[in-house]
């Protein structure tokens, strides 16, 4: 028989296993779904056998509430940073130092003309040191100015491709360097969700991954799916005798893997800089092809004892380099300049260009920003124009290719900025040393148009079914001008619009009834507030705690909530100010919203506690939402969903479709709920 206890650590490390499977050895056993049920049994499990909770339970990534702000820490050692190469001929000048170098430190005697190098992708993200005391990790720090970073310990482990235990518990200090970065796939949908709701872009998985470690709410950066790749390790206890001796760079990376760390797999040992040369080349043709972004590689001189002969300057190793791959450049056709109306009705120029294939895509359109740039870099209608594509996704038109340009009759024309909205045709403004010109009227149909897709973004009140022809459909009757319009709809309006049967019309009347229970922030963030992103909305309704308070809120309270700056906070109040805009949320709250952020700081507590102590099971298919949504309605109001029902389940909730839970809970005399039901006892 084994105990709780024995099962409990059985589970975890099951979960460990498979965790390692997944995201160091990439080569999984079982599916996602599988993966989730072994965590949820554990989640049972330690909800039964509280005092068996362990900080190194997989269950605990994400404790407690978003952190105040980051705290200021010294490295163990420097991180240093590295010296960079663009050419082969400055890769040539680094190998000959170094060759110079060894030969000055062994007395003038000439080293082996190959030097042994380990080449590495050099991962775009951001640098990392992490601590693990007795396997167990402590603390995770950003590299800051490499003296001192921030302590971003909470969201380091919210990260799952980082291990809370390594494998092998050793009786040192360690201090183990990396590079977080996004997955380029989980960029891309980010981005595409951004672009749905009007969210300026990331420029590149950097700068997201950058965000998001720095972000307050380790829940985002948990379900961000941020990853990580280590390359170094550095015993810390220096007095301790030393433990991990390792004499190459190789060896030092396959003990990261064996102590369960993710390394990245496609380095290389090389013998002398021919070799590194073809690694480079190599793979700036193939980095495309790669799960994340790379902008080079890094060239490391392996063995330990060359190394520290070789030693550093205060800024770099001087046996490491990164040899930076070139920006991936073409030349196009500027085909036409078009205009595009924004949510905030800025209207920006687009260029739209004979579609030419550039790192890994097609590209047949790039921004040009504002009317400004179009005629300070002269760009023309008809152009051949260079565009680059570098770290950032987004390709930039760089320049037009003056010797290509075409004279007389053939010549290119220049691009004359609309006065006019071209879509409701009202004349465009531009406020004070602003570059951008934007369309003034309220009701221009493109700017609601823009409002409305946001408003029912996923990110934002997640409205399933109000795609874009529904809300073209009815900003073309009439029906909507704003987002509480949508509230005023009814089954039989919805019924009489194209591709609009009885059942679609139902289902997004389902969705919006069901949006009103939101949480706050999502329809503070779905109004639409400039410069009011998902943190900012975030943190100010976790602040607030109801729109009344929002609204009342000084200039000064507003700044002082940690990650709004006076930019934010001065456009928060100066949406408030305007009386039009609190109506709306008047008209809202008649409709049934309730306002209120159930978990806040300074809220009303009884949301939150509404359903504490109560168990639900789910069992079929749910129409108004996903089951991970109706997991998080639950737990946001105290309650807890488990997968099997007992006699002492609270509720099982029935949705299309049940399985055998439904009859269980019959025999058990457990109480069954609708989707209605649910609906309600959310509300
Ligand atoms: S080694 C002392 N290896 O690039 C040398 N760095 O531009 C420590 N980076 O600060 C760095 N991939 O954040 C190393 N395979 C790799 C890397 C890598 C990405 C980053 C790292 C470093 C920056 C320097």
């Amino acid at each position: 028989m084994t105990t709780n206890a024995e099962q409990i650590e059985l589970l975890r490390d099951r979960i460990r296993y498979h965790e390692e499977r997944y995201y160091v050895l990439d080569d999984p056993e079982i599916s996602d779904a599988e993966f989730d049920a072994l965590m949820r049994r554990l989640d049972e499990l330690e909800a039964i056998h509280l005092d068996l909770i362990t900080p190194d339970s997989p269950t605990q990534r994400v404790a407690g509430r978003p952190v105040e702000g980051f705290e200021s820490v010294e490295h163990a050692s420097p991180m240093l940073s590295l010296d960079n190469a663009y050419s082969e001929d400055e890769m040539r000048a680094f190998d000959e130092r170094v060759r110079k170098s060894l030969e000055g430190a062994s007395g003038g005697e000439l080293v082996d003309d190959l030097v042994p190098y380990v080449a590495e992708l050099k991962v775009d993200g951001l640098s990392i040191a992490l601590t693990y005391r007795h396997g167990l990790l402590t603390r995770g720090v950003t590299r800051g100015d490499g003296v001192r970073g921030e302590d971003v310990t909470s969201n380091v482990r919210a990260i799952r491709a980082i291990p809370l235990k390594l494998k092998t518990d050793l009786p040192v200090g360690l201090e183990i360097r990396g590079e977080v970065y996004l997955p380029r796939r989980i960029f891309n949908r980010i981005n595409r969700e951004r672009e749905e709701i009007g969210e300026p872009l990331f420029a590149n998985p950097r700068n997201a991954a950058a965000g998001t470690i720095r972000n307050l709410d380790p829940r985002l950066v948990k379900e961000r799916g941020l990853s990580v790749f280590f390359y170094q390790a550095v015993q810390i206890d220096s007095e301790a005798a030393p433990l991990i001796q390792l004499r190459s760079h190789d060896r030092m990376l396959a003990q990261l893997r064996e102590w369960g760390l993710p390394v990245e797999s496609n380095w290389r040992s090389c013998s002398g800089i021919d070799e590194v040369l073809a690694f480079c080349a190599e793979w700036a043709d193939k980095r495309q092809s790669l799960g994340f972004e790379t902008d080079g590689v890094v060239a490391k001189v392996s063995e330990r004892q060359l190394r520290d002969e070789l030693g550093s300057t205060s800024k770099f190793p001087r046996w490491a380099i990164a040899f930076k791959f070139p920006a991936e450049q073409a030349t196009t056709r500027l085909i036409k300049i078009e205009v595009n109306v924004g949510r905030t009705g800025a209207v920006t120029p687009y260029a739209v260009l004979e579609p030419v294939r550039l790192a890994g895509s097609t590209i047949s359109m790039a921004t040009l920003h504002n009317a400004d740039e179009v005629a300070r870099k002269d760009f023309r209608v008809g152009d051949i124009v260079l565009i680059e594509k570098g770290g950032d996704v987004i390709p930039k038109v760089i320049k037009p290719v003056l010797g290509r340009r075409a004279t007389g009759s053939d010549a290119p024309r220049r691009f004359v900025m609309p006065t006019w909205c071209p879509v409701c045709e009202t004349a465009l403004e531009r406020a004070g040393d602003e570059v951008v010109w934007r369309c003034p009227n309220v009701t221009c149909p493109a700017k609601i148009r823009r409002a409305l897709q946001h408003f029912a973004a996923r990110g934002a009140m997640n409205i399933e079914g109000m795609g874009e022809s529904l809300i073209d459909q009815l900003i073309e009757k009439g029906l909507v001008i704003d987002c509480a319009d949508l509230y005023s709809l009814t089954a039989e309006t919805l019924e009489g619009l194209e591709r609009m049967g009885k059942k679609s019309a139902a289902n997004v009347m389902g969705q919006l009834e069901r949006s009103k229970v939101n949480e706050l922030w999502r329809l503070l963030f779905g109004v639409g507030i400039r410069h009011v992103g998902v943190s900012a909305a975030r943190v100010l309704t976790e602040r607030f705690g109801s729109l009344d308070a929002l609204i009342g809120a000084s200039l000064d309270e507003l700044e002082a909530v940690p990650d709004v700056g006076p930019v934010v906070a001065a456009s928060v109040r100066s949406f408030f100010d305007e009386p039009s805009n609190r109506r709306l949320f008047e008209r809202m709250r008649k409709v049934g919203f309730r306002l209120e952020e159930p978990n806040a700081v300074g809220g009303e507590m009884t949301n939150e506690a509404r359903l504490a102590g109560q168990t639900f099971v789910f069992t079929g298919r749910l129409e108004s939402q996903s089951r991970d949504e109706a997991r998080r309605a639950i737990e946001s109001r105290g309650g807890k969903v488990v997968s099997s029902v007992s006699r002492k389940t609270s509720g099982v909730v029935a949705g299309t479709d049940p399985g055998n839970t439904l009859a269980n809970a019959e025999t058990l005399g457990v109480k069954v709920l609708t989707e209605a039901d649910f609906l309600e006892l959310l509300s």
